[in-house]
């Protein structure tokens, strides 16, 4: 048996294992999932005690993801993140992968949003960084507003293409870009939305990164204004997809993961 889990403190929400798992299940594979809650600043001897221990693959989050790039053979994307979500024990090395950007983009493709033109991001935080990367590696010309805007300036400077602005540019930058994602917290367990509602419009396609609730007010906005939306599940949806493939080496059952995390939100 296969043994798969997840560091972070603290883990005991997670929709990881009952995701996971449900693939397992689907495709018949004799493996666990399971949860793992080291101290802080724990996160790279927590790798490499799963290593020792014979751990499958490791999803790392939450306060651990940039400890634990020095304790992996980093992906160039991840490091270019600067964090690594995703570990692979089946080489020599322990392998470190960021699925977080991929997630993103598999969640629009997902949902037929073509990949080309522009997509704002809001936000300069660590969501912020993995979709700017993702998106503008699909070739997309990345547009990052934050509250603070010079956080927005720094990232841009490290992602092609891209340019940063403060919160003020939203109206302008909208009203010609095709993709907008919500990578701040706002929004998360509130009613509240970073993108005001007359900036939208029918040909943005809005992805919203907070899940919880899963109906942000910034999708109802976006679905009134006639866009397209997708959710945050989705993301997290496609970021274990994303891991799940690396680690076993079979297409994910997409439908029976996102069955079981939907089942838990
Ligand atoms: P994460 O890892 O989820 O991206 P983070 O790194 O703490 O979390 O980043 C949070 C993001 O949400 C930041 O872009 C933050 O903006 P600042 O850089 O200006 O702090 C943004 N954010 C948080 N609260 C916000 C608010 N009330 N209005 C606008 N942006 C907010």
């Amino acid at each position: 048996m296969q043994v798969y889990g997840l560091i972070g403190n603290p883990v005991g929400h997670s929709l990881s294992p009952p995701m996971h798992e449900a693939g397992y299940e689907a495709l018949d594979i004799d493996a666990k999932y399971v949860t793992f809650e080291p101290p802080a600043h724990e996160g790279a001897a927590a790798v490499a005690a799963a290593e020792r221990l014979g751990v499958a693959g490791l999803n790392v989050t939450i306060p651990f993801k940039q400890d634990v790039l020095d304790a992996v053979e980093t992906d160039p994307l991840a490091e270019r993140i600067g964090a690594v979500n995703t570990v692979d024990f089946s080489g020599d090395e322990p392998r470190g992968y960021n699925t977080d950007a991929v997630g993103a983009v598999r969640a629009l493709d997902h949902h037929d949003v073509s990949l080309d033109g522009t997509a704002v991001v809001v936000g300069a935080g660590g969501a912020g960084r993995a979709v700017a990367f993702g998106l503008a590696d699909e070739g997309m010309t990345v547009e990052i507003a934050n509250r603070t805007a010079s956080k927005a300036d720094d990232l841009a400077a490290a992602v092609p293409g891209a340019s940063g602005h403060g919160l003020d540019a939203l109206a302008d930058l909208l009203s010609s870009a095709d993709v907008l994602v919500n990578c701040t917290s706002v929004g998360m367990d509130e009613d509240e939305t970073p993108v005001p509602a007359v900036t939208l419009h029918e040909d943005l396609a809005v992805l919203d990164a907070v899940y919880s609730p899963i109906e942000t007010r910034l999708l109802r906005d976006a679905d009134e204004a006639g866009a397209t939306t997708v959710d945050g599940a989705w993301m997290l949806l496609f970021q274990g997809v994303e891991a799940f493939e690396r680690w076993t080496g079979e297409s994910a059952p997409v439908d029976a993961m996102n069955e079981a995390l939907r089942a838990g939100l």
